[in-house]
């Protein structure tokens, strides 16, 4: 099995890739290669415990660059496909780049993907594609109606990676998860970001009245939940993938403020962000009972090790915060 990775050096796809490479989902043949722009979000130290593997390959391109995909796809079995731009105050103050890396890039994937004969393309979408709910949750049916380029953008390749398999019959299945966090999210995202301030002694910007919720998720569980799409999903389907725990953005504030330490001084009210989703909620009943996935991770114990990992690895954020303003 030959597994082409895009956006394999941000967080959620380093996480996949060294769980994958390290065994985690049961021994594996799997050979990686990952193919990577390096944005500012993307980072080689994400994979170092994986550099030397010879299963694994790294090739810096981007998805947009037909010339580079054409060359790489053939030979793959699958792809599983994590490259994007993805943070929503960033599509707040330029889309063009969403459009472009999410929308196009996929379809550039998609088509080289149909044309080599990959055997499944997973596709990693969002919550976010279907606007925000006040009551109950999402299930995979429910109408995609997304508010922000970012959310637009990831709907838009959501829509395309479907449409691939109905028109072309390319086995394609799509997961969309809720709000990630664990050990090397970029710190622009607002847990690493309110914890690495809370750590340098510094304040955290809480946007509105910060009663937005959202389903929290431990990058773990995601790329567990991921594994099982890609290895026993139905073709053309659609899986949610959910943390379980909902909370308002203050209620992740105080747990955030109570794990390094600090106090309400410490938060500093911000005007909201422009279009801001009240409230995310996912369904995940499909998953757990097609596929068997269920969390593992609880929200205490994976808000601890993210704190601890984040209090200990400061070489590892120090040098980004300064890419993230
Ligand atoms: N983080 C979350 O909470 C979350 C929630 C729902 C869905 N997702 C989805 O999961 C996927 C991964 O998210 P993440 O949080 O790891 O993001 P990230 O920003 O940490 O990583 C994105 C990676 O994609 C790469 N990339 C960007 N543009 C590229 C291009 N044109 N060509 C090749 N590589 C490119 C970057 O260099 C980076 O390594 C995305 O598709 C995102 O929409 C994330």
């Amino acid at each position: 099995m030959k597994l082409l990775v895009t956006g394999g050096a941000g967080f959620i796809g380093s996480e996949y890739v060294r769980n994958l490479l390290q065994g985690s989902y049961g021994p594996s043949e799997a050979d990686v290669t990952v193919l990577d722009k390096l944005t500012y979000s993307g980072n080689l130290e994400n994979l170092a415990s994986v550099a030397d593997d010879p299963r694994y390959t790294f090739v810096q391109g981007d998805i947009c660059d037909a010339d580079v995909v054409e060359q790489l796809m053939p030979g793959h079995d699958a792809v599983v496909h994590f490259a994007a731009e993805t943070h929503v105050d960033r599509a707040v103050h330029g889309p063009a780049q969403f459009v472009q890396t999410n929308v196009v890039g996929t379809q550039v994937l998609l088509d080289a993907a149909r044309r080599h004969g990959v055997g499944r393309f997973l596709h990693v979408s969002t919550d976010e594609v279907y606007g925000s709910i006040e009551q109950g949750s999402w299930t995979e049916e429910w109408p995609l109606a997304p508010r922000s380029a970012y959310s637009a953008a990831k709907a838009g390749s959501d829509l395309l990676a479907l449409a691939y398999h109905k028109t072309y019959e390319l086995d394609v299945v799509v997961t969309r998860c809720s709000n990630n966090y664990g050990h090397y999210q970029f710190p622009e995202k607002v847990i690493p970001l309110f914890v690495t301030n809370l750590l340098d002694g510094g304040s955290v910007p809480l946007y509105g009245d910060g009663l937005n919720i959202r389903d929290w998720l431990h990058v773990s569980d995601h790329c567990n939940g991921i594994q099982l799409a890609l290895t026993k999903g139905r073709a053309g389907e659609v899986y949610h993938i959910g943390g379980g725990t909902e909370l308002t953005n203050r209620e992740l504030t105080e747990l955030l403020l109570a794990a390094t330490g600090r106090t309400w001084d410490a938060v500093r009210p911000v005007e909201d962000r422009k279009g801001h989703d009240r409230r995310y909620s996912l369904s995940i009943e499909k998953i757990r009972n097609e596929l068997g996935y269920e969390p593992q991770v609880s929200l205490h114990e994976g808000l601890a090790r993210t704190v601890a990992w984040y209090r200990d690895n400061r070489s590892w954020w120090e040098p980004l915060k300064g890419r993230s303003l």
